[in-house]
């Protein structure tokens, strides 16, 4: 039977290995349904290739001039939040690829899973803001919602060995590659570009989760997204840095015994694990075996990298507190990677900004749209009051 697949962000790093994958899959995976932001160029490429029945931009005016290069594909055009929000919940779809950043995936999510859709998840942030909603919905289901992210597959995986119900996790160890200034103290991160930053040493990103793993944010966002996923408590959480990127996560049971899931750092591994699964299939990602290595684990620099434990702080105090920090960081990522503010002001932003933030438990959708804004336009009045600009 063929598998159809609609994809959210299908223009950005995740959205286009994942049309990779299923082009190598052949032809038992068909795309029906595209959306991404405002790339008109590379969309109408993509469109041209895979022949969806939908293809959305959410930007309108983008959306308009895309519909008029392609008016006899056959294809459906639109734009907008409409737009995104019918691929979420297209009805031809199986499977839904999630690969937006940001907050802009949050409520294509909420809606593909109230439809019933079963969720290929890379949008780790609308975990981050409504993992606790989507709880309360009876809506975060292990089967429905499939991790893309590299260390949740590799949780995933770990624990695939084990029939569901006897699973007895005693911790989850999420590793992290520290990203590319692991070691430096503050002093050296005071100067840090947005060029530099941008460098990951393992991995090939967007820029929003580049510039994350490169302040430990993404981990804390992976923390909270792990929380979620496999309804673990925090204590059953640790992050170990794990330069070498060749162990993905690792989950320890309650009798001392470590699974591992190794591979190359390539994210079409995992993302094929999603649009396969339950089954799996041979992949074009190098295997190996890692001869003549020593597998090194650390532990995080809490001081020197302050972003990961503000999102432990934001998950102990719930309610809207995860949607504060993730507005905040979006709006002071943007700013530091257009070289308005130091790299080191990121994390100091953000705090300030949950700080001042008035938690609401127990919060409805509404609630944490509000979050979202009141956060991100306290996040950028702190940086023309305080920070002092670069340029
Ligand atoms: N890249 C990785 O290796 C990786 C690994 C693990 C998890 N993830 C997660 O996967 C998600 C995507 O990451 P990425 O690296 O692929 O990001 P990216 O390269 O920046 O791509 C982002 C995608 O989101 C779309 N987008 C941006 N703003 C939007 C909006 N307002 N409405 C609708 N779509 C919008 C972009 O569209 P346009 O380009 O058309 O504007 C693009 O298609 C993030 O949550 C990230 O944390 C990524």
């Amino acid at each position: 039977m063929v598998k159809k697949i609609a994809i959210l962000g299908s223009t950005g790093s995740i959205g286009r290995q994942t049309l990779e994958v299923i082009e190598s899959l052949g032809e038992q995976y068909k795309v029906v349904a595209l959306a991404a932001g405002r790339n008109e160029n590379l969309l109408g490429d993509q469109i041209r290739r895979f022949k969806p029945e939908l293809a959305a931009l959410s930007d309108e005016n983008a959306a308009a001039r895309l519909a008029d290069k392609n008016r006899n594909s056959g294809c459906t055009f639109m734009g907008g939040a409409k737009g995104q929000l019918c691929a979420a919940v297209w009805p031809e779809a199986d499977l839904v690829v999630m690969a937006q950043v940001g907050f802009s995936g949050f409520e294509s999510l909420v809606a593909a899973l109230k439809e019933g859709k079963t969720i290929a998840l890379a949008n780790k942030e609308s975990l981050v803001i409504g993992g606790d909603i989507l709880k309360r919905l009876g809506l975060l289901d292990r089967e429905r919602i499939l991790p893309v992210d590299s260390e949740h597959s590799a949780i995933w995986q770990c624990l695939g060995m084990e029939p569901a119900n006897s699973v007895k996790i005693a911790r989850v160890l999420l590793t992290a590659s520290g990203g590319p200034f692991f070691g430096w103290k503050e002093e050296e991160l005071e100067q840090v570009t947005p060029e530099q930053a941008l460098h990951h040493p393992n991995w090939q990103m967007g820029n929003k989760i580049t510039i994350d793993s490169a302040t430990m944010m993404n981990k804390g966002l992976e923390v909270i997204e792990a929380r979620w996923l496999f309804d673990l408590s925090l204590d059953q959480i640790e992050v170990v840095i794990h330069r070498q990127s060749i162990v993905h996560s690792m989950v320890e049971y309650i009798d001392g015994s470590i699974i591992a899931q190794m591979s190359t750092a390539d994210m079409r591994l995992p993302i094929q694990h999603a649009l396969t699964y339950p089954e799996r299939k041979k992949s074009r990602v190098e295997k190996f075996i890692p001869f003549g290595k020593t597998l090194n684990f650390y532990r995080p620099d809490r001081k020197n990298f302050p972003c990961l434990d503000l999102a432990y702080r934001a998950i102990i105090s719930g309610g809207t507190m995860p949607a504060a920090l993730n507005g905040a960081n979006e709006v002071a990522v943007a700013e530091f990677t257009g070289g308005r503010i130091k790299f080191t002001a990121i994390p100091k932003v953000i705090k300030q900004v949950m700080d001042e933030h008035e938690v609401k438990q127990d919060p409805g959708i509404d609630d944490v749209i509000n979050a979202d804004s009141c956060s991100r336009r306290r996040a950028a009045e702190i940086i023309d009051e305080q920070m002092g600009r670069m340029i």
